[in-house]
């Protein structure tokens, strides 16, 4: 009994509103799994079609065969559906709060009516440079009400886009444009983020030097800061949208036309397009932001990540805008111009939902109580986190300074290749357990394996690795360019199931406890990295002859970048060349890739056929050095000695 952990029961008076209780939950999720076909012909009818579905799931994740459709023969358009479709009841409603990085700045409130003009001038000015359909746009923007112009005029044209996130380096973005064949990137002049400015648009430029010549760039000019101009290539966006038409016509789309790619880290190599299509992914976001947070009419949404990242694109933009709902954008940082900022907005805007990060939390929780309690949160009805477990201190200050103890936390379990959530309590059906992101959405049917046999472990109470064994409508459909690569990387180790990477438990009552990652990936403050990405960037540096990459865990950002480094032959370790290499990944990936401990290897421990051996690098950098297990099959144990002996982290 004594380590059963503490339940949380839905408040009465929420049970009495919301879109689904315990019963209904059950109810709705039974037939979901026995009969998805008749559930999601029902569900598939909260969007509009152009021509109705008849079919609706084709699906097998047979080996070899690895092929997911849905609702296949209904076309639509993405767009319509987000922006069309709610002019005729509420026009004047605000579509998106923008609020902008200064508190002083004036926010902007866009109404479904402003919005539908200025989707339709920006699809306009993306035609006007020869976008057609099918072609793939490259968004490279700040947090500014024109991300979201700019995906839907996307959509509206039937043109793909891919968001790359505005922290991202040159080399990064530039290897996004090439791998997708983008036509055109859309940046911005700079950025402003917490007071200091990134500057977007001469990344760009410096991007497009490795780039087809034939790539335009649009600019949105929106801090106005002097930037260079290529007169042959780049546009003006703003200044274009007055010369356009204030109308475009939405084009039909198949229902498994692709939205967009989303390019995301693997354990191996480098980033994947992840590929969404549009009526399935829509009609997951929009039902999955409607009851995960249970979302009603006259709610104020305010989902806190960046539209580069899946959960931006999901719940700022697609989710939200598909209900007609108001979506808050923010700008800015948690902590400019002061830790209070999140709390003041929730204040500022009545922000009913309110979604965040662990890392987050934890960071503004270390700033201690009076900016959070100075704030009235009394509009809140629902929290939720998203990126990775979050601790039990976390949840409680959570539960207590922002919710006063009366509101659901709602913490959802779900990727980049998922579309929507997975695992997620609903606020008036799922008492909730802190840490456990407790039982599966409609349509997910998750099952635990034995990591090694892969056999399905069927007691409730269990370990392993989690897959999920059939399709739901938001699942990604490929891997752009590289359907093998798709199959190979989630269906080959464990057959017949989506394997999503993570580890999980089980406990007695069904609910579900994500452990983390199981392979070399590692989620660094809710950003997900691959460990070999970090070690590609760090051995493309010259004087670097060898590295490796490891997580080790971190009081804020959950997981720390841990770099072991052997340089080439000649070459000494100092201070400056230190700075240099953390310099180096900050420019070959971004700020996020940049490793918060790096230590100087004369050598790495490698297995006699040349394996390095992460498993002790691990326990190292985890300064749990005691229990590194069997080491005489190395080629050298001595390597070993000399890691301890200057080993980074230290407790
Ligand atoms: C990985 C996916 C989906 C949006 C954010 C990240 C981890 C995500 C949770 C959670 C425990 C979580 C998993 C997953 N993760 N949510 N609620 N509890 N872990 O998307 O970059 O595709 O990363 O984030 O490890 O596999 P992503």
């Amino acid at each position: 009994m004594l380590d059963q952990p503490k339940t949380f029961a839905p408040d009465p008076g929420l049970v009495e509103t919301a879109h689904a209780d315990k019963a209904r939950y059950e109810e709705m999720y039974a037939r979901s799994v026995t009969d998805p076909e008749g559930f999601w012909a029902d569900e598939g009818k909260r969007l509009d079609w152009i021509e109705p579905y008849t079919k609706v799931k084709n699906t097998s994740f047979e080996p070899g065969n690895i092929s997911i459709k849905w609702f296949e023969d209904g076309i639509l358009n993405v767009a319509a559906n987000c922006v069309d479709r709610h002019l005729a009841t509420r026009a004047d409603q605000t579509a998106i709060i923008w609020e902008p990085d200064e508190p002083d700045a004036e926010a902007l409130h866009i109404t479904y009516r402003e919005l539908h003009e200025k989707v339709c001038r920006f699809a306009n000015v993306l035609l006007s440079q020869g976008v057609m359909r099918g072609d793939r746009v490259v968004i490279y923007l700040p947090m500014i009400p024109e991300a979201a112009y700019a995906m839907l005029a996307c959509a509206r044209i039937g043109a793909i886009h891919s968001v790359v996130f505005a922290g991202f380096s040159p080399d990064a973005l530039a290897n996004r444009v090439n791998d997708c064949g983008a036509k055109l990137v859309i940046t911005a002049d700079t950025a402003p983020r917490g007071g200091k400015r990134t500057p977007l648009k001469s990344n760009t430029d410096a991007a497009l030097l490795h780039c087809s010549d034939k790539v335009r760039c649009l600019v949105v000019k929106h801090t106005g800061d002097q930037t260079t101009w290529i007169a042959d290539r780049d546009v003006d966006v703003k200044a274009m949208m007055e010369d356009v038409a204030p109308d475009c016509p939405p084009r039909p789309m198949g229902a498994e036309d692709p939205l967009f790619v989303l390019y995301t880290s693997g354990s191996t190599g480098k980033p994947k397009g992840v590929v969404h299509t549009s009526g399935g992914y829509l009609a997951y976001a929009s039902m999955t932001h409607q009851y995960t947070f249970d979302y009603h009419d006259g709610d104020v949404f305010w989902c806190a990540a960046d539209v580069g990242w899946v959960t931006g694109h999901s719940y700022i933009v697609y989710g939200p805008l598909a209900n007609g709902a108001t979506t808050v954008m923010f700008e800015g940082v948690p902590t400019y111009p002061d830790a209070g900022r999140f709390w003041q907005i929730i204040d500022k805007h009545k922000v009913t939902q309110f979604y965040t990060a662990p890392t987050a939390l934890r960071a503004l929780m270390g700033k201690g109580n009076d900016l959070v309690d100075a704030a009235d949160l009394s509009t809140l009805k629902v929290l939720g986190t998203v990126g990775e477990p979050i601790n039990p201190e976390a949840w409680t200050w959570y539960n207590e300074k922002v919710g006063h103890g009366r509101l659901p936390i709602v913490d959802t379990w779900w990727q980049t290749e998922t579309g929507g959530h997975m695992i997620t309590p609903l606020p008036g059906a799922t008492p909730t357990k802190p840490g456990s992101a407790t039982l599966p959405f409609f349509g997910v049917q998750p099952a635990v394996l034995e990591p090694e046999s892969g056999k399905l472990i069927e007691e409730t109470a269990c370990e392993g690795v989690l897959v999920i064994a059939d399709s739901w409508p938001g699942q990604m459909r490929t891997v752009w360019g590289d359907h093998e690569r798709f199959e190979e990387t989630y269906f080959s180790q464990y057959k017949t199931y989506y394997f999503a990477g993570d580890g999980c438990r089980r406990d007695a009552d069904g609910y579900y406890w994500i452990t983390g990652r199981v392979d070399d990936v590692i989620n660094v403050s809710g950003h997900r990295m691959g460990t070999a990405e970090v070690e590609s960037a760090l051995v493309a540096h010259a004087k670097v002859a060898e590295a490796a990459v490891v997580g080790y865990p971190h009081d804020i950002k959950g997981q720390g970048i841990y770099a072991y480094v052997t340089l080439m032959n000649g070459e000494e370790p100092s201070d400056d060349l230190r700075k240099e290499l953390e310099a180096w990944v900050r420019n070959e990936i971004g700020p996020i890739a940049k490793p918060d401990l790096l230590q100087w290897a004369p050598g790495l421990p490698k297995t006699r056929s040349g394996k390095i051996m992460r498993r002790i690098l691990r326990k190292i950098a985890e300064d749990d050095y005691g229990s590194l297990g069997d080491t005489s099959t190395l080629a050298e144990p001595e390597v070993v000695d000399d890691l301890i002996a200057n080993r980074m982290n230290r407790r």
